[in-house]
């Protein structure tokens, strides 16, 4: 007989269906010689519940417990009890694989996040957990049908560079140097001996290679992993992070903002249609505003408005923040929040920032003060976007790079890309984890990411 998963079953299962199920016991309760056992395949969220009735084997008895895996074969019956449309009655119970309840790590409900951190390999098989990864399944899925829907091209840029997309230096190295007899000539490091012949870095942003390839494909987009050194020790913050950049040629910033509204109101829509049962429980268990903070993202126009404007109303909040405000400091979370929250309720687009606080490609407006570079907040968790339209002007960048100190000749094809039929072009980053915690409720980025990789922690 084939294996029918539990969420098929549940939703579309018939009374008398002799079916096979395969995963693992979450509870077992014995009562007047019956025992109901919960067993869930990671399907859905929903355990489907096997009724034995007397006859379990002896040699089952003992070992038919949480977090036993277990195949039944049964009938599907209409469910008396509350809760569940139909259950399994077992015929026949075979056990894969016994977990010895003194060492088994998930026994007792209700563990702390903190807790499931040190069990990385484990803890997906509790219910908020399994509930998230189910929701980053559909919303990657979501995203690659967003953009695949409307013509962009998928691009696998690299992740292991030699450039610095960001300009922020918070790169980790990639080297096969000795570290302990590491080659040195006139006193530096000598990278010619290293495996690429220069100084190798992971990726911070697929950006720089996405821009080469819109320049060519017109819309693209990449969708992997990239990596911070940042120390930052936040719950928002990874380093080793998934990134969605789409790229467009012949958009400006206007542009740009619409795609980003569109494409996160799309996404959010598909995992409230297809995980609503997951989003129910989060909704329920983890932060009771979930859905309603969705739904405020699926419906709502988002507010757009301007750093300036912004900083003024920071200033005029009569709040005090931890970090200082006013026109040439970066806004910190605390900010963020304020105005997405608090003051417009509602997701916001900021755009306009100063020049000296963004990286060295946005493109600069005709004031020479501010760039064309914009930020998408959501409530709880703030930045969830960046982007910006791209300096396409030969010269400015050019001036753009050398005012920096930063190294012309590293950015020689990136020039290129000026000098050989170049283009208004514009495009953003959406930190996928972000995404995930704005969809899920959870509050700590490392309970959205499979392995959380953090200073000091891997
Ligand atoms: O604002 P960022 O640094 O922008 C870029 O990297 C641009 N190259 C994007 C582009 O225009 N193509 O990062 C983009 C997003 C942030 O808004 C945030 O959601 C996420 O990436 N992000 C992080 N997520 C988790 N951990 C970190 N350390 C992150 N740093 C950025
Ligand atoms: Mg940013």
């Amino acid at each position: 007989m084939n294996r029918s998963k539990i969420a098929a079953l549940l939703r579309s299962g018939e009374v008398g269906e002799r079916v096979l199920v395969k995963g693992w016991v979450r509870t077992r309760r014995d009562s007047k010689g019956i025992s109901f056992l919960e067993v869930n395949d990671g399907s859905s969220l929903k355990n489907l519940q096997v009724v034995l009735r007397n006859d379990l084997p002896a040699e089952l008895h003992g070992e038919l417990g949480t977090g036993c895996s277990v195949g039944i074969t049964g009938e599907l019956v209409a469910s008396p009890g509350s809760g569940q449309r139909i259950e399994l009655a077992a015929h026949a119970v075979e056990l894969f694989g016994a977990a010895d309840p003194s060492s088994y790590p998930l026994q007792k409900k209700g563990h702390s996040f903190e807790f499931l951190r040190t069990i990385p390999h484990l803890r997906m098989r509790t219910n908020s957990l399994g509930a998230v990864f189910r929701i980053r399944s559909v919303a990657a899925a979501a995203i690659h049908r967003f953009f695949q829907e409307r013509g962009f091209h998928y691009i696998h840029t690299p992740i292991i560079t030699a450039s610095d997309c960001e300009g922020a230096g918070a790169m980790f190295q990639v080297t096969t140097l000795d570290l302990a007899r590491v080659p040195t000539i006139e006193g530096k490091v000598d990278f010619a001996r290293d495996f690429f012949g220069k100084s190798a870095n992971l990726t911070v942003s697929g950006q720089l290679e996405a821009e080469a390839f819109a320049c060519a494909l017109s819309d693209v987009y990449t969708f992997g992993p990239t990596f911070r050194a940042e120390n930052s020790n936040t719950p928002r913050h990874l380093a080793e992070f998934w990134m969605i950049e789409p790229e467009m040629a012949f958009y400006d910033l206007t542009d740009t903002m619409d795609l980003a509204e569109s494409f996160l109101k799309s996404v959010v829509a598909e995992v409230l249609e297809t995980c609503p049962d997951d989003v129910d429980f989060l909704d329920k268990w983890i932060d009771k505003a979930l859905r309603q903070s969705l739904e405020l993202v699926r419906g709502e126009t988002f507010v757009r408005m301007s750093y300036e404007e912004a900083v003024k109303i920071l200033l005029a909040s009569g709040r005090t923040f931890e970090y200082p405000v006013g026109w040439g400091h970066d806004l910190q979370a605390e900010h963020e929040r304020f105005l997405t929250e608090e003051h417009c309720k509602k997701p916001l687009i900021l755009s306009g920032y100063p020049q000296e606080l963004t990286a060295f490609y946005m493109r600069l407006n005709d004031d020479g003060r501010t760039v064309r570079a914009m930020d998408v907040l959501v409530p709880r968790i703030g930045e969830i976007i960046g982007g910006s339209q791209r300096e396409e002007r030969l010269d400015v960048l050019r001036e753009r790079i050398i005012a920096r100190g930063m190294p012309l000749e590293a950015y020689e094809s990136y020039l290129d890309l000026r000098r050989f039929g170049t283009v208004p072009h514009s495009g953003f980053g959406l930190g996928f984890e972000r995404l995930i915690m704005f969809l899920t409720g959870m509050l700590n980025i490392r309970d959205v990411v499979p392995y959380p990789r953090t200073p000091k922690s891997l």
